[in-house]
């Protein structure tokens, strides 16, 4: 992944200049502040909580809360742990291992473009990144640090106790540990990939199979159906069968809202810099995008709540080949979105 490193700083100040908050559009962002937001080609402005600005000290803080081992009860697992700058923002393995290598049953989705998700986690339980991001701290598998302990971890680190004054003008809280984690979240964006370049027109953007690939996509192989706009992804959920297990299902979606058609059904991932991020699905079954393709061609896993837009798709071997080379290569940022792990306090 060497090739794809950039500097983190040179990015942040892309996204935010001169430490400006970050409004609902850019152009709104434009008439009110004089300030430019400047997202990867492809992406649109997305919505930031109106209680939680995006500064750039809100984002440094939340930088190195993200990559900080203290806040696992044992001092050795941060966020990045499982979802890991150098593996797509996830990990590589199926499922995540947190402290004393205990593993949960769904593998890590990758933490790109989530700014544009409402809902989080592969059953949409939890609203927003800040209502996602102190639930992994305190899971007893993952961090199992209860937030009050963490809270008072981090007031007795002095660097944090000063920035969370600068930045929130308390000492170290639960809702401002969140604040910063989320803020920090929203800056891991991808795009700018042929696919854009393309659309933005540069036929030579894309080889010859990415575009037959393309075409696939939005037509006979009917991905847009679920992955659609420009992160590639309907923010709903659907059931394809995935690791479908009569005796013991991962319910998925059903246990949120308890209806019955949501039984097995989960978020539909967004796709791009998708490469990076294998293996793929919420229980990681899948090791490659070949592989992926191959379970889409079959038309999923019979069940009762298969989605209806899962059906055999007849693909040839050479458009199987095709729709991976339009994921691999289509849909891979001219700048992947890495960060280096910051000097802690
Ligand atoms: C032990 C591994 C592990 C650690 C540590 C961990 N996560 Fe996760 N994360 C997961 C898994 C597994 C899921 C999916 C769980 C599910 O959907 O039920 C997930 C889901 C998420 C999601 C939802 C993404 C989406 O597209 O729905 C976000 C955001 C996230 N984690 C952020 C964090 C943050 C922030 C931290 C640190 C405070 C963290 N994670 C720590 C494993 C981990
Ligand atoms: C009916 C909606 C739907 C359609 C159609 C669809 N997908 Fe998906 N896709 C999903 C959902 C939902 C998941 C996650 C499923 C799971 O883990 O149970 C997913 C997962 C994936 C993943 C894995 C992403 C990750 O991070 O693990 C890839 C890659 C993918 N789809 C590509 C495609 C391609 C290529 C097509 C067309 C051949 C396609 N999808 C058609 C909804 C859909």
């Amino acid at each position: 992944m060497k090739e794809l490193t950039f500097r983190p700083l040179a990015f942040l100040n892309a996204v935010l200049v001169a430490g400006a908050s970050l409004m609902t559009t850019s152009s709104e962002v434009n008439a009110k502040e004089k300030n430019v937001l400047e997202l990867p080609l492809g992406l649109k402005a997305f919505k930031v909580p109106p209680d939680n600005p995006l500064t750039n000290a809100k984002i440094e803080l939340g930088k190195q809360l993200y990559f900080d081992k203290r806040l696992s009860s044992d001092n050795t697992v941060s966020c990045a742990s499982c979802h890991d700058p150098d593996k797509g923002w996830s990990n590589d393995a199926a499922f995540a291992t947190g402290v004393d290598g205990q593993m949960g049953g769904r593998s890590a989705p990758t933490i790109i473009n989530s700014a544009y998700f409402p809902l989080q986690f592969w059953d949409g339980r939890a609203k927003g990144l800040e209502g996602q991001a102190l639930g992994p701290i305190a899971n007893p598998i993952e961090m199992n640090l209860p937030i009050d302990k963490a809270v008072e971890k981090l007031n007795a680190i002095a660097g944090y106790k000063k920035q969370f004054r600068k930045v929130f003008k308390t000492d170290v809280t639960a809702d401002g540990i969140a604040k910063a984690i989320a803020s920090f979240e929203r800056t891991v964006l991808s795009g700018n990939a042929p696919y854009d370049q393309f659309k933005a027109g540069d036929e030579s953007a894309l080889s010859p199979s990415a575009k037959r690939g393309m075409d696939l996509f939005f037509n006979k192989a009917k991905c847009s159906a679920c992955h659609k706009g420009h992160s590639f992804t309907d923010l709903a959920f659907h059931n394809l069968g995935v690791g479908y297990d009569k005796d013991n299902p991962d319910i998925g979606r059903f246990q949120v809202t308890k209806l019955e058609g949501d039984k097995g059904s989960f978020k539909t991932p967004p796709l791009r810099d998708i490469h990076t991020s294998a293996p793929y699905m919420h229980d990681g079954s899948l090791k490659s995008l070949k592989e992926v393709v191959n379970f889409y061609n079959k038309g999923g896993v019979k069940n009762a709540q298969l989605d209806e837009e899962m059906k055999p798709l007849k693909l040839t071997e050479q458009e199987v080949e095709d729709l991976v080379v339009f994921m691999k290569e289509g849909l891979k940022s001219a700048r992947y979105p890495y960060v280096e792990p910051p000097e802690l306090p």
